[in-house]
């Protein structure tokens, strides 16, 4: 009888996954679509725990077992809390680096522990080792790819021919897994080995790729994440833990696929490739003719407020310097004095998937104002001045000029079509791809070189003084 009100709590659950994750693709609807997921959750987890019937049906529980289940639950929703509340929108990779790293180490930690229960089991022993390595890998990847974001190892390590060796280490895992599954061992020394063999790949994995890389293998190894776990459910029968992991799993798999589509750049590239560094860039337009040009606040202020369209092009420097609401208080202005203003967003800009409308949902802009890619390039034939502010490679021409550039085929915004292009950078410090932007050469471009938020800032003080 419990049992079958469990699987009714699994089932909502279940559809509350499916109805969050769908919210979740508007910024308007997101914060909801992630409660109502997380409902869903707490749900399937008080149902086990007051629910679940073994074979010798409902034996109530003991008192201190639910009580320790229950300090370890509040531990960790307090951590979590803590440090989500806490956490900067430019550390958001970071986190979700992080937490993803735990769900990995959950994984890992079943198969540890259900492994002695499935000796001689082939069908249930291949769920426990596949989501132990897969849980594994996922773990000791995700914290290099956490120790890589935070800065603390900054340079990727590439031994000679990493590319054979690392294939070596997975095709030696997966031969070790085969032997491990289908010899019925029931040695734990054998385990401990493949567990460790299992945490070192994740780690050459990861490591010999770029930091700036990092959001899509985090995306890549959330997948991972996501399998591990739907190996767990296979091997409880647990629905709701199957279709959470399968749900992870698809979205993990479907982000990577779109941030490399975004970025014209093979996942096999991301992984195997070097972009960003030294020869990658100086495969790519290593001088640029022409001189640059500056223009000072009380110009700049002018031209906009003369204009008819303004269109701005956030990028990742207006998260660097947390200029989301200096830009909504610029754009709110030029709106009064009869201006139309838009924000041109690229699929890529910043380091995070939606990065730039999550920025700009932060300081309350009107969602309908900000314009994909797509929508806004025939616009900026008609548009007066384009705020490019922090944006760098996403505006680089190079990307549709220079067949040796490393971003050759990135879609871009077209902003040179615009009449006057404004552009707002602290120095003439290269973007993500590390390469020199001719942009910043155009005749048509003047640069306002400052912190985003204080050039803005001034800016903003400059148009309300007209
Ligand atoms: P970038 O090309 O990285 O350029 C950002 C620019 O912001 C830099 O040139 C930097 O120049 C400037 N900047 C830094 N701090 C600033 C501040 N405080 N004030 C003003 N400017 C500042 O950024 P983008 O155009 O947004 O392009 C994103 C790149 O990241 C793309 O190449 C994309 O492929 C890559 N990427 C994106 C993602 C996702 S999912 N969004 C994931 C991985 C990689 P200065 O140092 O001179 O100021």
């Amino acid at each position: 009888m419990n049992n079958n009100i469990l699987e009714v709590t699994y089932l909502i659950a279940s559809v509350t996954f499916v109805i969050g994750l769908k919210m979740m693709s508007n910024p308007k609807s997101a914060r909801k679509g992630n409660l109502i997921a997380a409902g869903g959750m707490t749900l399937a987890i008080i149902g086990t725990i007051f629910l679940y019937e073994n074979g010798e049906g409902f034996t109530s529980r003991e008192p201190i077992k639910v009580g320790l289940i229950f300090l370890g639950i509040g531990i960790g929703t307090i951590i979590g809390w803590m440090t989500a509340k806490k956490v900067q929108m430019t550390k958001m990779p970071e986190l979700v680096s992080m937490f993803n790293g735990m769900g990995g180490a959950c994984a890992a930690l079943i198969g540890l522990m259900e492994f002695q229960h499935n000796v001689g089991n082939t069908g249930p022993q291949i769920a426990v080792i596949m989501g132990m390595i897969i849980g594994s890998v996922s773990f000791s990847g995700s914290v290099i790819a956490f120790l890589k974001l935070n800065g603390t190892m900054n340079k990727p390590i590439r031994l000679p021919s990493y590319n054979i060796i690392n294939s070596a280490i997975l095709i030696g895992v997966l031969a070790y897994a085969g032997y491990m599954i289908f010899s019925g061992t029931s040695s734990n020394v054998l385990l401990y080995l493949l567990f460790a063999a299992a945490l070192f790949y994740g780690i050459m994995f990861v490591i010999p790729i770029g930091g700036a890389d990092m959001p899509v293998v985090i995306s890549l190894l959330n997948s991972f994440t996501g399998l591990a776990a739907a190996f767990g459910g296979f091997l409880y029968g647990n629905k709701v833990m199957l279709t959470g992991g399968i749900l992870v799993g698809s979205a993990g798999t479907l982000l990577t696929i779109v941030m490399c589509k975004a970025m014209n750049r093979p996942l096999s590239n991301v992984i195997f490739g070097a972009f960003g560094n030294s020869d990658a860039a100086a495969a790519g337009t290593s001088s640029v003719n022409g001189s640059i040009k500056d223009i000072t606040i009380s110009d700049a202020a002018t031209l906009m407020n003369y204009s008819k369209k303004v269109v701005i092009v956030p990028g990742y420097g207006l998260a660097v310097a947390q200029a989301q609401h200096v830009i909504h208080e610029l754009e709110n202005l030029l709106e009064e004095r009869g201006v139309e203003v838009k924000y041109a967003i690229h699929p890529v800009a910043g380091r995070m998937p939606g990065h730039m409308n999550v920025l700009l949902a932060e300081s309350n802009v009107d969602y309908g104002k900000l314009v994909e890619m797509e929508e806004i390039n025939p616009e900026f034939n008609s548009t007066d001045v384009v705020l490019v502010v922090g944006a760098n490679d996403v505006v680089n021409p190079a990307a549709k000029n220079d067949p040796a550039s490393p971003i050759y085929g990135m879609p871009i915004l077209d902003v040179e079509n615009a009449q006057h292009i404004l552009v707002n950078k602290s120095s003439m410090n290269a973007g993500y791809a590390g390469i020199e932007n001719e942009l910043f050469y155009d005749p048509k471009t003047s640069m306002l070189f400052g912190d985003a938020k204080a050039v803005l800032t001034k800016l903003v003080a400059e148009i309300k003084s007209m």
